[in-house]
């Protein structure tokens, strides 16, 4: 069914239709129940999406995933360019992410076909990169940039934007409990605080790594950073590992590539900086101030020029700042 939809050549406008209406029933979906809306759709007739209104073709997932040595694809999310199936590589326990970017049939076919292979192979690169110089990254497995995705390591534990934002939510709770408002911004001066400050830390360095190897990441913010938790007996012994709850424990490991560039040059390193700081700022309200000071504290340290990098910080801040006040 799949293989017959994939090949049936269909009007660009249903498409285009199919896709808003599908995109709208993603967004308000959990990943797995979006999985199963696109199961659905793959299983209804061919009669049923081309005649009725109500059906529109799908976007069938690529080939790869078809293949019976792989688990059955699961979708994790979709997003406005790509979406991230988690399947195996070569053998059943070797579990995969794969980063499938479909065709946009709102773009030329050729100029899509091209930006989507540039995108492909410019974060397969810079991942293999990454991975050579020690930072901590998804191996690459496989990849396909003219039917446009890209497989990696699966990564277990979940994005650091999930981690920070339930300690928040813990940490509101427990002084509201106290009687207390529970808005209060985080300082990082109560030893409670010390998981949240030694992730802090965890960031900055590697941020500081990716710099220090030439990468600028393009998209920096805590959803495109992975906690792997530590294994058990392998934690580090540098009192990292004292977290009350094992929340926020575990080691950053940078995704989401596809934006990133290979530049030694300060500008660009502090605007990486910067886009992170705003990305934090929006995302984790509560610990702006503290993610900045750990952030200016451990980076500086990092590389040579991290000095002059945190110079130029300042300067972009100033353009930004200038920037909003003039709308
Ligand atoms: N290697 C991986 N292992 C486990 N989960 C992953 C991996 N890569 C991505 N994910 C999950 O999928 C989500 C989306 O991935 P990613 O950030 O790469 O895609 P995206 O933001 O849609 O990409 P883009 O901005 O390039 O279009 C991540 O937030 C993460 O939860
Ligand atoms: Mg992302």
């Amino acid at each position: 069914m799949r293989a017959s939809l994939s090949c049936r050549p269909f009007h660009a406008a249903f498409y285009l239709q199919y896709c808003t209406y599908f995109g709208s029933q993603m967004h308000e979906c959990t990943p797995i129940a979006q999985h199963r809306i696109l199961q659905e759709d793959l299983s209804i007739s061919p009669t049923q999406q081309y005649g009725g209104r109500q059906h529109r073709p799908p976007i069938p997932p690529p080939r790869v995933l078809e293949y019976p040595s792989s688990t059955p694809p699961e979708l994790i999310t979709q997003g406005a360019e790509g979406r991230l199936y988690k399947s195996s590589y070569l053998l059943p326990s070797v579990p995969c992410a794969l980063k499938y970017r479909p065709p946009k049939p709102w773009r030329h076919p050729v100029l899509d076909a091209r930006l989507t292979r540039h995108r492909i192979l410019s974060e397969a690169r810079n991942l293999a990169k990454c991975s050579r110089e020690g930072v901590s990254v998804p191996t690459v497995y496989a990849i396909d940039e003219n039917a446009g995705w890209l497989m990696m390591e699966w990564v277990a534990g979940g994005p650091v934007r999930a981690a920070i934002n339930e300690w928040l939510r813990r940490r509101r709770d427990a002084e509201r409990a106290e009687g207390r408002s529970g808005d209060a911004i985080v300082e990082g001066t109560r030893e409670a605080d010390g998981d949240l400050v030694a992730l802090l830390r965890r960031i900055a360095a590697a941020v500081g790594r990716l710099h220090k190897v030439g990468i600028v990441h393009g998209d920096l913010t805590t959803s495109n950073m992975m906690l792997r938790p530590w294994e058990r007996g392998k934690e580090p012994a540098n009192g990292y590992n004292e977290g009350v709850d094992g929340l926020l424990e575990g080691d950053i490991v940078m995704i989401d590539f596809g934006l990133a560039s290979q530049s030694v040059s300060e500008e660009d390193r502090a605007v990486d900086l910067y886009v992170l700081e705003r990305a934090f700022a929006s995302t984790h309200p509560r610990a702006e101030k503290l993610f900045t000071a750990v952030l200016e504290a451990v980076y500086r340290d990092a590389f040579r020029q991290a000095p002059i990098v945190l110079k130029k910080l300042e300067d972009v801040r100033m353009r930004g700042r200038k920037r909003s006040m003039l709308g």
